[in-house]
């Protein structure tokens, strides 16, 4: 299987004043397939963020390296992968962060213009709306839509450039169960159409069955959960 990420014996300590630090993680050795569901999945405190955060490019680990594509990103300049960030990646979080005053097409819009989409926008904006389910409520505003349809446009939004990789942090927290299964089998459909590898953390024991590859993250550490798909 091809690996898109690949980690090695990754730690991250946050200063806590006093001189003192706290380890959060302790030697992350994972790999995350290309154009698979990757579900970190683990406690609240126990590291998830802090490691979707280094992968993404937002922080830097303490020690330890990771490699996307096989480079090293590590050794990537800061303007480098500010570049990597903007065009191969997309984010989901927990809290929508739509733009309140525009409409479903317009968030689409500004976003393919935040990464200098050089394709037709418009036919791709009204094809990713599509996929996600929004075809018909391209004109309606955040505050028109349920939690759920919003996480959706938040969805569109994400993979509207064509990132390699969509990091989603809590992407269904804040849904009730429906909609939060809805956001995992929208996402499934997208690793099939549009050729993408997602990861995505939880706390929640009853979505880990619906990814390819998941890990418990735990005490620092990430280990891997195997047959997933028979615990039910
Ligand atoms: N900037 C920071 N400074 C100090 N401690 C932090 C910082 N960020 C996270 N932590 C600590 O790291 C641990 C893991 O946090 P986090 O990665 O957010 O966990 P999760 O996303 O799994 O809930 C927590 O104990 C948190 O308090
Ligand atoms: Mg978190």
């Amino acid at each position: 299987m091809d690996n898109i990420i690949v980690t090695k014996d990754i730690h991250k300590s946050f200063p806590l004043g006093n001189k003192e630090t706290i380890e959060v993680l302790k030697g992350i050795d994972i790999t995350v397939p290309k154009g698979k569901l990757t579900i970190l999945k683990g406690r609240s405190g126990s590291g998830k963020t802090t490691l979707l955060n280094i992968l993404s490019m937002l922080d830097d680990p303490t020690e330890g390296t990771f490699f996307i594509d096989g480079e090293d990103m590590t050794k990537k300049s800061m303007t480098e992968k500010e570049m990597l960030r903007r065009y191969n990646i997309g984010f989901v979080f927990q809290s929508v962060a739509l733009i309140p005053i525009m409409n479903a097409y317009e968030n689409v819009d500004f976003a393919l213009k935040l990464a200098s989409y050089e394709g037709d926008r418009d036919e791709r904006i009204k094809e990713v709306l599509g996929i996600v389910g929004l075809g018909k409520r391209m004109n309606h505003m955040p505050a028109q839509m349920s939690g759920g349809e919003q996480q959706r446009v938040a969805i569109a939004r994400a993979v509207a450039h064509k990132p390699k990789i969509i990091f989603a942090d809590e992407p269904t927290g804040a849904l009730d169960t429906a909609s939060g299964i809805a956001v995992m089998k929208l996402f499934k459909e997208l690793i099939e159409k549009e050729d993408i590898t997602i990861v995505m953390t939880t706390h929640d024991p009853n979505l880990m069955q619906l990814g390819d590859m998941v890990y418990e993250m735990e005490d620092g550490m990430c280990t891997e959960v195997k047959e997933t798909k028979d615990a039910g």
